[in-house]
């Protein structure tokens, strides 16, 4: 996609049913929830979190914070699963030794979107970004360092894996609305498994 930003097709193998099924324990411990932005909007797409530290957004601004700020509880942990496949991407990407501590988890149902930003609320920015696809497909724009300049915008399909780092790392990204359809495995849905290293 640009300098340090690869985009990998069809990642998954046999570890599909052991990713799919450590999703549902995760979120079965920590559901998702539409989260208020400091603007004071609702996101349009639900979140969780596993792994140390879980990015949260509040009316008092963004941050990551160690327990689930709904069940006062730890976030639940980073599956074995989950971690050889964020490696191994990373791995693919150019990032050797890329160990996550946070997990963020995006459900975007039909309609649902991301606008363009930057991931920068994460200490150690050296580590880059993994980004795994699953469910329905999506239009992924990613850009470059400044807002105004233009994205390019790519398919992301159920096992896909977006890698950004080093010059790209603080690339703008967002996530076009998502057209209606039915994925045999996943539903009326895409879920995003975006692997940070926060500190
Ligand atoms: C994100 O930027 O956190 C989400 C990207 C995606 O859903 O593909
Ligand atoms: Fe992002």
């Amino acid at each position: 996609m640009a300098e340090g930003a690869v985009l990998l097709r069809g990642l998954f193998r046999a570890d599909e049913p052991e990713i799919i099924s450590a999703l549902r324990a995760i979120v079965a411990q920590a559901p998702f929830r539409r989260m208020v932005t400091p603007g004071g909007h609702t996101m349009s797409v639900a979140m969780t979190n596993c792994g140390s530290k879980g990015w949260v957004t509040d009316i008092s601004g963004y941050r990551y914070d160690v327990n689930d700020p709904e069940s006062g509880r730890p976030w639940p942990a980073l599956p074995p699963s989950f971690l050889d496949l964020a490696r191994r991407a990373a791995e693919q990407g150019g990032f050797a030794d890329f160990v996550p501590d946070a997990c963020l988890i995006n459900r975007y149902v039909p309609g649902a979107k991301m606008s363009l930003h930057q991931d920068k609320d994460e200490l150690d920015l050296g580590a880059p970004i993994v980004s795994v696809s699953l469910g329905l497909p999506a239009v992924f724009m990613f850009g470059g360092l400044a807002r105004s300049e233009k994205a390019k915008r790519y398919r992301l399909e159920h096992g896909d894996i977006a890698v950004w780092g080093g010059p790209a790392r603080l690339a703008y990204h967002g996530v076009a609305p998502l057209a209606d359809g039915e994925h045999p495995l996943m539903g009326r849905q895409r879920i995003n498994l975006t692997f940070r290293k926060v500190q």
